[in-house]
């Protein structure tokens, strides 16, 4: 793995000699927020020999260097789901490549379907901790020792630094924010409402089908992570209403302005 991820850097290097400081993940909704930041380079996924690409609609594949007001940042333009076939160690290659690539704070958006009865589709969740036992660890296998230990600590995955950060943005572009606890699952499909009130039970209060492996990889080679959650839907079973994609798009593209404008306060900040 450490070989593969060293030549897919040697490879993103022959494009691009850009330093980020800030790893950005683009959940659905936000995939044009790229356009509006100072671009120095870009570079499609399929251009990195060994780089897994994304197929999922809505999702575009790229890397974009830029800069956000005066922070130099990587955005992850599209990422790449366990549901699409992958194994985890492969979804987390992006994240391991931002990091050697020099980022040493990642950032992470998604969308999510709401478990806490208090939340409303249009809503923002500061990412607090989240729940993988619904997938596999991306860790699983040998350790790659060059990032970082076998048995890595993940008492603190969302850095209470940055989520002081967050509230503090969230405040000044008027966001109400929620904060909760994301659980992961596979997807593709959506959840059942019991697999909901067991993702209630066990503490949840967004689901999704992203992130947390991310968080972990990145929490292994020790960069500082946080997150915040779109919640797009309620999830299963929350409401009488039918899930499926299209309410997911409408719901992130709605509120895309004020989450795009909270990004970039966090980024500032960060
Ligand atoms: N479940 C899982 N993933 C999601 C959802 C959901 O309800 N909404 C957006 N992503």
């Amino acid at each position: 793995m450490y070989k593969k991820l060293t030549d897919c850097l040697a490879s993103l290097r022959e494009k691009t000699d850009f330093k980020p400081e800030v790893g950005l993940i683009l959940g659905s909704g936000l995939g044009d927020y790229a356009d509006g930041i100072k671009v120095e380079a870009a570079v499609d996924y399929a251009d990195i020999d060994g780089f897994p690409v994304s197929t999922v609609t809505g999702h575009r594949g790229r890397f974009v260097f830029g800069y956000v007001k005066d922070v130099p940042v990587v955005i992850m333009q599209g990422r790449v789901h366990y549901y699409e076939g992958y194994a985890m160690s492969e979804v987390v290659l992006p994240i391991r490549l931002m990091g050697m690539a020099g980022a040493k704070k990642l950032f992470l958006t998604n969308a999510a379907g709401g478990i806490n009865t208090a939340y409303r589709p249009g809503d923002f969740m500061m990412i607090t901790d989240h729940i993988t036992t619904g997938v596999p660890s991306p860790l699983i296998g040998p350790n790659v020792e060059e990032l970082g230990v076998r048995f890595p600590d993940m008492s603190e995955v969302y850095s209470r630094r940055l989520q002081d950060v967050i509230r503090e943005s969230a405040k000044i572009c008027g966001v109400r924010l929620h904060e909760g606890v994301y659980v992961q699952l596979t997807g593709p499909n959506y959840e059942t409402p019991a697999e909901i009130r067991m993702c209630r039970n066990w503490g949840g209060d967004a689901v999704g089908m992203s992130t947390a492996c991310e968080a972990m990889a990145a929490r292994h080679m020790g960069m500082e992570v946080c997150g915040i959650s779109c919640i797009t839907n309620l999830a299963a079973g929350v409401s009488q209403e039918k899930l499926d994609h299209k309410e997911v798009q409408e719901t992130a593209d709605r509120v895309s302005e004020i989450f795009k404008r909270l990004v970039t306060d966090v980024i500032i900040r960060m």
